[in-house]
């Protein structure tokens, strides 16, 4: 069974987070991280920042990417990551790979399999939970054993990122992203959901069916899975008090 953790805040949820990283770092000093970028990891980020850990040998590959923004847009995901993730946190821009950003896009879906492949797999991958229940931009309908490939984004998805963006016109309608498959290759996956708006989608994805119409609900196929929620997101947990409990009473070892 996945570990759901349900905490006050998305601060105490980042700092569960930084938790786990923080472990496998210490065990393992160039440890691969999968970094999602959006709203949700940046409290996980912020915590890890204060811990000034030496992070310099950690390497990274980014869930997914837009395409079709010109190199260098501040919105794209490596801008993005550079900004928030490799800078605060000290790590090695050489040492972390976005998707798409190497050879031609015909052939970086495969590029990305390889290098993940050649650098070990991913030991632990952060996931945000988007409302059409995607994570990294599989969209509903996305296959359990999908690998890296573009994807077309819905309008849901377009919509909650035009935040970003001047205008809906302005988010790209296409993206690069790692797969379902790609994603349950990774050692440990930790999928972060904050707000009453995810309340549903993080149910559905812990307890509901597994369904490509949900595709975060693919953890269930997963050994090792740390969900992290807030109260609001948590609301619509059956199990909550269950998962509460349990957390309260984890045995040394799984620490
Ligand atoms: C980002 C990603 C997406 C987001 C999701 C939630 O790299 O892959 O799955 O994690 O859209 O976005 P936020 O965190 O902005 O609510």
């Amino acid at each position: 069974m996945a570990e759901i953790v349900i905490v006050r805040d998305a601060d105490e949820a980042g700092e569960v987070a930084a938790d786990a990283i923080e472990r496998l770092i210490s065990r393992k000093p160039d440890a691969v991280l999968g970094l999602a970028t959006g709203s949700t990891p940046l409290t996980t980020w912020a915590a890890l920042a204060k811990r000034r850990l030496d992070l310099s040998r950690v390497r990274g590959f980014a869930l997914d990417e837009y395409v079709g923004l010109p190199e260098g847009h501040p919105e794209s995901y490596r801008a993005v990551i550079d900004r928030e993730v490799v800078e605060p946190l000290g790590l090695t821009p050489e040492l972390i790979h976005v998707p798409g950003d190497s050879g031609p896009i015909e052939t970086a879906g495969a590029d990305y399999e390889n290098a993940i492949h050649a650098a070990g797999g991913i030991d632990l991958q952060v996931l945000g939970l988007g409302r059409t229940g995607h994570i990294g931009f599989n969209e509903p309908g996305s296959s359990f054993a999908s690998l890296t490939r573009i994807k077309t984004l819905t309008e849901q998805t377009r919509r909650d990122n035009a935040r970003f963006f001047s205008s809906l016109d302005d988010v790209p309608t296409h993206c690069i992203t790692q797969g379902l498959g790609t994603i349950l290759r990774a050692h440990h996956l930790v999928l972060l959901a904050f707000g009453e708006a995810k309340a549903e989608t993080v149910a559905g994805a812990v307890e509901g069916p597994l369904t490509s119409r949900l595709p975060g609900s693919v953890i269930q196929l997963h050994p090792r899975v740390t969900v992290i929620v807030d109260e609001a997101a948590g609301s619509r947990l059956d199990y909550a008090d269950y998962y509460r409990f349990a957390w309260e009473h984890r045995l040394d070892w799984e620490k």
